[in-house]
């Protein structure tokens, strides 16, 4: 019998191999890619142990996000220890913010660097959806690139689950390479996002093959919704100011986009398909999310590069359907090189960004409600921010209803910092913070991106900072700091 044949079984097999306490290296990037069997199959097993009064936990590894027969079966079966590097599950949010899983919120694009230099444990057992499995010992990955060609190598024992429902849509897709270790590591040879450097392939070691697992199930997508009005507004003045720049002469044309996860991040890509003043555009990347396809519709895509391809069931039907024209358009790569900051910088990316809010001096907050809630987590906003060349945050002025202002004194949780950010854009108008001092940018800030209701009350912290502060270079008083935050807490408003 040839080692494939030999490896099939089931998935309840297969989540049989792993033990309590073992930590698993698993596909899968914001919802795409991810393993769908073995983990559901994994949860039964840990409930029929906990209601046999045993212990049974794992540590989860992902790429990012996984879908709810992933992340959402494991929390709700109480089967996580630990999990990292990024989540957007609700049942799992719950478990992580009522202390019953622990979390560790990183760097998508460092992710697996932790793991090749030992910092955190390689995964015992390296759990991969793949679209096919070559005799020779190649196999090819799904809709995602994500960590997997770093858990695949990593890892003690190896479980595959082959999607039969892709067919040969994903073949030709992938270039996968990991950017070397240091010291005197050299450059990836990235210089447009469509160059590749790396093989379509991975090849494994089959002796570490313990199990491959069929199942044909699409990646679960919430379906695509339209963007909104105030979406809408905050996308137009992107590309507004991008074309401001452009004609100034401040960036290059023809500079390759990323853009964030979140609705308004989507209603960006919606706008740009929109506007018959741009042309072709290229994207350098984490998500190619579903808001992409209008622009690859309407012949304004040149090539997508990321490291998932996340698409709503409906939209994953088309592409497999239309994967031969689509895939012409699309590179997934590992998500090391889809957020290397070195290629970030050298390509000149303009990144797009949502926060859950900004402070009046341009700190930014994308993850933890009131400082201490997690939301999902940092992604790879940051990897992205850092080494962009024009990188905008973007947010809708108020949240629930205008009771929270997405505008704040301080943000209550500093992800990205003031030496970081570059430019605020809400419904309201737009801050370009660059070469402004403290004070300036915060008048802009109120003045351009709060809404109207909350800008008396920022306007007053600031003078407050200006007259009682300790020193004026950043004028804020920490008394008055989380006083909206404090006062959403106590009254369920900030006004
Ligand atoms: N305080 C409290 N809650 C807030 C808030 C604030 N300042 N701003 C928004 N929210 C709430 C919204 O009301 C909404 O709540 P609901 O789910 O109960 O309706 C929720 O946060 C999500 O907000 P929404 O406006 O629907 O945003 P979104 O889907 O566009 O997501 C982020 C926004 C910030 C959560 C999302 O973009 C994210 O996780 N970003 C961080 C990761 C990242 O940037 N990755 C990029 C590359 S992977």
């Amino acid at each position: 019998m040839d080692w494939i044949t030999s490896r099939k079984c089931s998935a309840e097999i297969a989540a049989g191999m792993i033990n309590n306490g073992d930590v698993l290296g698993l596909s899968g990037f914001t919802l795409a890619g991810y393993p769908k069997a073995v983990p559901a199959a994994l949860a039964e097993r840990a409930t029929r142990l906990h209601e046999a009064g045993q212990e049974f936990k794992v540590t989860v590894f992902s790429g990012a996000s996984t879908g709810d027969s992933c992340d959402g079966a494991l929390a709700r079966a109480d089967a996580v220890s630990l999990r990292m590097p990024y989540q957007s599950n609700p049942n799992l949010r719950k478990a992580i913010n009522s202390g019953n899983i622990r979390y560790i919120d990183a760097h998508l694009g460092k992710m697996g660097y932790l793991v090749r230099t030992g910092v955190v444990p390689a995964p015992k057992v390296a759990i991969i959806e793949v679209s096919a499995i070559l005799p020779d010992g190649r196999v090819c990955l799904s809709t995602s690139g994500g960590n997997s060609v770093c858990y695949l190598d990593m890892a003690e024992k190896i479980i595959l689950e082959l999607n039969t429902r892709l067919g040969d849509s994903c073949l030709g897709m992938h270039d996968n390479a990991l950017p070397e270790l240091p010291p005197h590591a050299k450059p990836l040879p990235i210089y447009y996002a469509g160059d590749r450097v790396g093989d379509e392939f991975v090849r494994i070691d089959t002796n570490k093959v313990v199990a491959i697992v069929e199942q044909d199930r699409f990646d679960e997508v919430t379906p695509f919704v339209e963007p909104d009005e105030v979406s809408k507004n905050i996308g137009e003045r992107i590309l507004d100011f991008i074309r401001f720049e452009e004609a100034h002469g401040h960036i290059p044309k023809g500079l390759a986009y990323q853009s964030g996860v979140g609705k308004v991040a989507n209603a960006v890509l919606c706008a740009m398909a929109e506007d018959d003043r741009l042309g072709q555009i290229d994207l350098f990347t984490e998500v190619i999310q579903e808001a992409c396809l209008p622009l690859l519709k309407r012949g304004k895509l040149g090539i997508a590069s990321g490291t998932a391809l996340t698409l709503s069931e409906t939209a994953q039907k088309e592409f497999v359907e239309n994967s031969a024209e689509w895939k012409k358009h699309f590179i997934l790569r590992q998500q090391e090189v889809s957020n290397s900051p070195d290629v970030i910088r050298r390509l000149g990316v303009i990144s797009m960004n949502t926060a859950l809010e900004m402070d009046i001096f341009g700190n930014v907050n994308s993850s933890l409600v009131c400082g201490s809630a997690m939301m999902n987590g940092i992604g790879g906003s940051a990897d992205f921010a850092r080494n962009c060349a024009l990188g905008f945050f973007l947010t809708p002025s108020v949240a629930k209803n205008g009771a929270i202002s997405s505008v704040v004194p301080y943000v209550s949780h500093v992800d990205h910092t003031e030496h970081d950010t570059m430019i605020f854009v809400t419904e309201q108008g737009l801050a370009d913070l660059r070469g402004l001092p403290a004070e300036e940018r915060a008048r802009l800030i109120i003045k351009n991106c709060a809404h109207p209701d909350f800008r008396d009350e920022l306007t007053d912290v600031l003078e407050f900072g200006l007259k009682h502060a300790k020193g004026v270079h950043l004028p804020l008083a920490l008394s008055r700091a989380f006083e909206m935050h404090n006062r959403f807490l106590e009254t369920g408003k900030m006004l």
